[in-house]
């Protein structure tokens, strides 16, 4: 199933009025194309660049905004890199950049991705599937050759998991004893033997969940991606442009948050509003992946056309 249906599409609209000011503009998670799709079709100057790390999202992504194909480009790299936009000859700022972040459902749903505790598929995640410069290994190596101390901090830090140690040191057994993890399918059983079952229930969610986000994530470097992408965006705005990031855990989210207030305190802009954006409950009714979304916006006031100006000056910030 090649679909995903893009979260909050109408507040993520109504942040960009006025739709004719919007100009050139960055869709850093370009997907499917969902959310340029309705920008473009919204927003009648809209040019917009889409990043994605992903071949078989980029390929679906033409594929979706064929119609549009005059006002919209592919930059087929980690948005990590987002900055170099600034190195095109003719490049003036971006009006706005959306961040749409994790995977699609595409990506969920193609269970040899490895991404999914629902479906069986080899033990790979990289987004880049085919193990670019971007990830160089996948899950499985990380199950492979991690220490316990390692797997515990990757599953605590990455997916704030509860059992972190217990779920680390039965991995390290299960190997101990000569077995290896191969499949999504093995590592959710596996877990499932670690963790008692009155345990099970009191987690509310699928016991494997919050490791597969922390193997994900490890796998990707999606914190320091995300890190490194927010600081080359608010350096690529134009003044009053707009910055739009869609998380779906506290993690990430918090790292948007922390890093907004930040740039307030700095005067570089200001976080508008002031709080996360949540879908509707009619949303979430007809999207259940949107229940965990949070939509953050961030308006820039630097000049980003003068040279040495404040953006150029920002620092690693600690999230
Ligand atoms: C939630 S989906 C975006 C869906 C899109 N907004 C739509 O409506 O179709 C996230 C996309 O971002 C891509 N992605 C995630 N991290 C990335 C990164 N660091 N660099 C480039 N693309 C990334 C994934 O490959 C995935 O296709």
């Amino acid at each position: 199933m090649k679909e995903h249906i893009p979260v909050m599409v109408n507040e993520v609209l109504e942040a960009l009025r006025p739709w004719e000011d919007v100009g050139t503009a960055v869709d850093a998670t370009l997907g499917l194309g969902g959310h340029t799709g309705y920008i473009l079709n919204n927003c009648p100057n809209a040019y917009i660049i889409g990043f994605d790390q992903d071949p078989y999202a980029r390929k679906i992504a033409q594929e979706n905004l064929s119609q549009y194909s005059e006002r919209f480009e592919i930059e087929a790299d980690n948005f990590r890199h987002i900055e170099k936009l600034k190195e095109r000859p003719q490049w003036t700022g971006a009006t706005a950049v959306l961040f749409d972040l994790g995977v699609s459902n595409m990506q969920i749903t193609e269970s040899e991705r490895g991404f999914s505790f629902q479906g069986d598929g080899p033990l790979n995640m990289r987004m880049d599937a085919a193990g670019s410069s971007n990830s160089t290994f996948t899950a499985k190596d990380i199950l492979d050759n991690s220490s316990i101390k390692e797997l515990t901090e990757i599953f605590r830090n990455y997916g704030e998991e509860r059992y972190s140690y217990e779920i680390a040191r039965g991995i390290i057994r299960n190997r101990e004893q000569g077995e290896s993890l191969n499949t999504t399918g093995e590592l959710v059983e596996l877990i499932r033997k670690i963790l008692p079952a009155p345990v099970q229930r009191k987690m509310g969610g699928h016991p494997a969940r919050k490791i597969f986000q922390a193997l994900r994530i490890a796998v990707n470097d999606e914190i320091r991606s995300l890190e490194e992408a927010l600081d080359g965006s608010l350096k690529i705005l134009k003044p009053d442009g707009k910055m739009l990031v869609i998380s779906y855990h506290s993690l990430e989210d918090r790292m948007v948050k922390t890093r907004f207030r930040k740039w307030q305190e700095e005067g570089l802009g200001k976080a508008k509003p002031r709080k996360a954006i949540t879908p509707t409950e009619n949303e979430i009714e007809n999207n259940y992946k949107s229940r965990s979304a949070k939509l953050r916006i961030f308006v820039s006031e630097i000049n980003t056309s003068k040279k040495g100006d404040k953006a150029d000056a920002l620092h690693r910030i600690p999230t």
